[in-house]
């Protein structure tokens, strides 16, 4: 085991990079074409200042909020993601992880853990889904995910199967046979730490996704199931409609960049959206979420709960997303460089930095409560803010 605290989750990444194989690690990196979405996503939030009073601070903070009627302890969720060959105990140790921090889990449909496990280890648990394959195959999955427990769907819709990156993308197998583990071996076995986690569960990662494995027949494989997505037509909004009403109960819709979309979003009745741009592994050159969440927040703050996902990697980062609009925030990459470099308790080394930041802002920011944050904590350069989709499209800044 790499082991060990690590003090931000820079450190984490780091520790990520020397522990996985190149291609494992290459695949958590992502990011698409030249990589301009997935820094920026990161860089705004660093060009967003704060305004920081020096008496006055507050001794008690509180931190904890609802997000889809569920009680968090910080706003901070873990988003769902699919490449989880990290760790033999994936997404269990990551859903472990957030309930012991009180917060929830969003697993996956091309998670490597079955939905029954992940609930077991946290009943807040959201479970994700792509518009894939017919009607019935999405309602016999959404109901096995119901039947589990699950406490909400979120509805990922943003992805457009670009790919290509200028880095060079991931060699990701089919299925770990005996001829792909021999090609394998030689970055595996410049991995020992990875590589011995893995020979102690006397498995190999499993390439398949559990939660899409059809009634009496087998899990997919990765690529089965990316292929079904790929070749099913693309939703309509009243396709959108239809999967939230045979839902029925919390519903968020992630991958919202725009103010049109997000009104389109509240009509049909989602519980939640997320300002997301899929951490910048879509649509390369879409702005930085956060440069997108105040616009979004104003047009349907009031009917929907809005989050955000997209480069947080500190607890100022979430304070931003607040004092912006958002009601929480989602992480991916952090979490996934906190599980790589130390398994659950890296999972939670993650939050807890995450919740320490927040808390660090709230106080200097002489605030007493999370729900008091504004934009007036902030400092935001010129033309900063963009309204995608807003009815003056010519007049697409504020701020
Ligand atoms: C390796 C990887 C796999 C992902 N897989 C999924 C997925 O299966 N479903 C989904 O809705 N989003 C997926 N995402 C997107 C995340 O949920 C989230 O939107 C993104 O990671 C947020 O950006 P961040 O990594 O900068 O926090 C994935 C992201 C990464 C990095």
């Amino acid at each position: 085991m790499a082991g060990g605290w690590f003090e931000t989750v820079a450190h984490a990444q780091r520790r990520a990079q020397r522990r996985l194989p190149p291609s494992v690690y290459g695949a958590l990196v992502a990011g698409s074409e030249k990589g301009v979405t997935l820094a920026e996503n990161q860089d705004a939030f660093a060009r967003i200042g704060f305004a920081p009073h020096v008496v006055g601070h507050k001794a008690e903070r509180q931190l904890a909020t609802t997000v889809m009627g569920i009680p968090v302890e910080l706003p901070v969720l873990m988003s769902p993601t699919g490449v989880q060959a990290v760790h033999p105990d994936g997404e269990v140790a990551v859903a472990r992880a957030a309930a012991n921090r009180g917060t929830i889990m969003g697993l996956s449909s091309f998670a490597s853990k079955p939905v029954e496990e992940v609930i077991e280890a946290n009943p807040h648990t959201l479970f994700q889904m792509y518009w894939s394959g017919s009607r019935d195959v999405m309602m016999q999955r959404m109901e096995r995910a119901r039947a589990a427990g699950v406490r909400g769907l979120i509805a990922t819709l943003d992805w457009s199967f670009s790919n290509g990156r200028d880095w060079g993308s991931p060699w990701i197998p089919e299925k770990l046979t005996a001829k792909v583990a021999a090609r394998f071996a030689p970055q595996a076995l410049r991995r020992p730490g990875w590589l011995f986690d893995y020979l102690k569960t006397r498995r190999l990662p499993d390439l398949t996704a559990p939660n899409l494995q059809p009634p009496g027949g087998e899990a997919p494989t990765f690529f089965g199931a990316y292929y079904e997505w790929m070749t099913t037509p693309p939703p309509t909004w009243e396709d959108v409609a239809w999967l939230r009403e045979q839902w029925g109960g919390p519903f968020l819709l992630k991958g919202v960049a725009r103010i049109d979309d997000a009104k389109r979003a509240a009509d049909i009745g989602v519980t939640a959206l997320s300002v997301s741009n899929h951490g910048g592994n879509n649509l390369d050159t879409t702005p930085a979420t956060i440069r997108l969440l105040p616009g979004i927040a104003e047009a349907v703050g009031d009917q929907v709960e809005v989050l955000l996902d997209g480069g947080v990697r500190r607890g100022s980062d979430v304070a931003k997303a607040l004092a912006l609009g958002a009601r929480a925030v989602m992480i991916g990459r952090a979490y996934l460089w906190g599980l790589a470099a130390n398994g659950q308790a890296g999972v939670e080394n993650v939050i807890d930095l995450l919740r320490g930041g927040l808390d660090s802002a709230v106080l200097g920011l002489g605030k007493g409560s999370i729900a008091e944050l504004g934009a007036e904590d902030l400092v935001v350069p010129d033309g900063f803010f963009l309204r995608l989709g807003a009815a003056a499209h010519a007049e697409a800044m504020i701020g």
